[in-house]
């Protein structure tokens, strides 16, 4: 085996693969360098999903002619001098690997100008290579376009995933830059259509509701402590808008986003008995700690951070949680009807940093209740009536059936009570639900039923612009299934229909609409020709969730509906619907 140094050029594109995984690190680089350069207004512009070309256009500090050459040097960083400074890193650069790493394996055009210079330049790399520099009219700041990202490297081009998911990827990457500087503006595009216009918000609460909704975030309690090692703030989701899907949880360390699944762990322990099994709430905390205890140098895309004495943090969060949980739970409400007295308080030295020495311009109306519930509309009854079989032959699957004299009872709006021939019926009411949407849904996907609607007052909601992703790529199936759905602007849907057997309040619509994207988001793709039975599934399993069954009239429409499917017994995903407790046991009892 013969030993040598590898060639700088193949060097560098091996040090790239840590940095640029895929679009969205380039995002976050060049979002990240953007703030760093003092910027107010950062720009992201986007074309296949980052494949053909990612621009990032800033009014920051601007290079001179040399430092926008020197800038795309490995280790080329005017960001730490000394080993000291890595003590006290408060930019998100500091390694001055980046540049190096996004030219190494793209083409990359930079167009940038100082305040105090007259002309600007352009500076063209492609593969590590610098191509060429020249002098050019430019407005103050940097314009970084990266094009043909891996044109050099087609395995790892190979690997990148379909369009929906690695724009999904620079959505994350995005919102994460945003939610650490809200005083600054940002704007996200795809294709030339706007995903996100961020104007300089106020506070954080009112950029975190521009960026992902009220309807996605639900409410929130605000969060505060300050010990010795660490202060903490931020908001946490209440219990009740807690939701099946992993979504909107964020830590960040001294305006850095980090991702960690033992602190994770805290604000779960926080929410234990207080939500549902699997279900996880919406949470973005901010924590102030000596940069010096901190390690944000363990990986490679700055993702995750050591803290020197991380238990400490552990028992700091779950205490300040717990107890803003449990004052609001005690005061009844979760409200913002005072933002003025909401907002986010000042943190420590380095907080002051983020926040604008003079509060921008921004275009908020201080009286409004950005995660106000929305108002109800109109209930109406769901007629079970036309779910039922009227040949009535439900009997064939059972010995047992219940005895058409007697009408069901319900309990708790949960369970079905029947007496059967051999003893007592119980039905689980959500499941049966699930089971009869579940049928329904298939036969609609199947093209073999056409499915009636009930149309409702519309119902606008804000699902942020991850959902209208989702909602863009499955509006056709939504469609056939019932669905009458249009899109408004860039973050919102109104719905104009359901799918009869869907509840029409509008508060559980937006419920519904909700879950269904979040369920239609969790990017694990079924087997082919398993497509619809898992889709079927997933919708049955979100709008048969808020079942609650309020009158005998109800359940035995239920009952009826049920026992009329082909499979009564169990929910698509093999959950027991039907217990049948015999006399037998009943005489165990006594
Ligand atoms: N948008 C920008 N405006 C002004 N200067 C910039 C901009 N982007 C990069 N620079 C300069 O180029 C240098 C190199 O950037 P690069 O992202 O490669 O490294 P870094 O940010 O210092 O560290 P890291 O690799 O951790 O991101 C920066 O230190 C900064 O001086
Ligand atoms: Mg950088």
């Amino acid at each position: 085996m013969e030993l040598r140094i590898l060639p700088s050029g193949i060097a560098d594109m091996i040090a790239a693969g840590e940095v640029v995984q895929r679009p969205s690190s380039v995002v976050k680089e060049l979002m990240e360098n953007a703030v760093d350069a003092g910027a107010s207004q950062v720009s992201v512009a986007i074309s296949d999903s980052g494949r053909t070309m990612i621009r990032v256009v800033d009014d920051g500090c601007g290079m001179s002619p040399d430092d926008a050459v020197l800038c795309f040097q490995r280790h080329a960083t005017s960001k730490i001098a000394t080993a000291e400074d890595l003590q006290r890193i408060l930019t998100f650069g500091f390694r001055g690997e980046a540049l190096a790493s996004i030219a190494a394996v793209s083409e990359v055009t930079l167009r940038t100008r100082r305040e105090e210079d007259q002309t600007g330049c352009e500076v063209q790399f492609a593969a590590g290579e610098h191509l060429s520099t020249r002098e050019t009219a430019a407005p103050k700041g940097s314009s970084f376009t990266v094009r043909n990202l891996f044109y050099n490297i087609p395995a790892r081009r190979k690997f990148l995933k379909s369009d929906n998911v690695e724009m999904r990827h620079i959505i994350e990457e995005f919102t994460r830059v945003a939610l650490t500087r809200p005083e600054v503006g940002f704007s996200l595009s795809h294709g030339g259509r706007d995903i996100f216009v961020l104007k300089p918000a106020k506070s954080l609460k009112f950029r975190i509701l521009d960026l992902l909704g009220s309807s996605v975030v639900g409410d929130v309690v605000d969060i505060s402590a300050d010990t010795s090692i660490v202060s903490v703030r931020g908001y946490v989701g209440s219990p009740d808008s807690a939701r099946k899907t992993l979504g909107n949880q964020f830590f960040f360390v001294n305006g850095r986003y980090f991702r960690s699944p033992y602190l994770h762990k805290a604000v779960m322990k926080a929410y234990e008995n207080l939500i549902p099994e699997g279900s996880t709430p919406s949470y973005f905390i901010y924590m102030e700690a000596d940069p010096g205890s901190v390690d944000v140098n363990i990986h490679p895309a700055k993702t995750e951070v050591k803290f020197e004495d991380d238990s400490i943090i552990f028992q700091t969060l779950l205490a300040c949680i717990k107890a803003s949980l449990g004052k609001n739970a005690a005061a009844g409400s979760i409200d913002f009807d005072n933002p003025e007295e909401r907002d986010m308080p000042v943190i420590g030295s380095r907080f002051e940093e983020y926040r604008p020495a003079s509060i921008p311009q921004a275009g908020t109306d201080p009286s409004y209740d950005p995660f106000a519930a929305p108002a109800a509309g109109p209930a109406k009854e769901f007629d079970y009536s036309r779910y039922v079989d009227k040949s009535g032959d439900y009997g064939r699957l059972f010995e047992d059936r219940p005895l058409p004299s007697a009408a069901p009872m319900v309990v708790q709006g949960r369970f079905i009570i029947a007496r059967s021939t051999s003893g007592l019926m119980v039905i689980h009411a959500r499941r049966a639900m699930e089971r009869i949407l579940y049928d329904r849904f298939i036969r609609a996907l199947s093209k073999s039923a056409h499915v009636t609607q009930t149309s409702l007052f519309p119902v606008q909601i804000n699902v942020g612009a991850e959902g209208r992703t989702v909602f863009d790529a499955n509006a056709r199936v939504l469609s056939s299934l019932g669905f009458d759905i249009v899109p408004f602007g860039t973050d919102t849907i109104v719905v104009n229909g359901v799918p009869e057997g869907c509840s029409t309040e509008s508060g559980k619509v937006e419920k519904l609409m909700a879950d269904i994207l979040l369920a239609l988001s969790d990017g694990t793709s079924p087997l082919p020709g398993m497509m619809e039975s898992a889709l079927a599934g997933k919708l049955a399993a979100a709008a048969a969730a808020g079942t609650s069954l309020d009158s005998p009239s109800a359940a035995q429409g239920t009952v009826d509906a049920l026992l009329s499917s082909d499979n009564p017994e169990f929910t698509g995903s093999g959950k027991r619907i039907i217990s049948i407790i015999g006399a037998d046991e009943l005489e165990k009892r006594f």
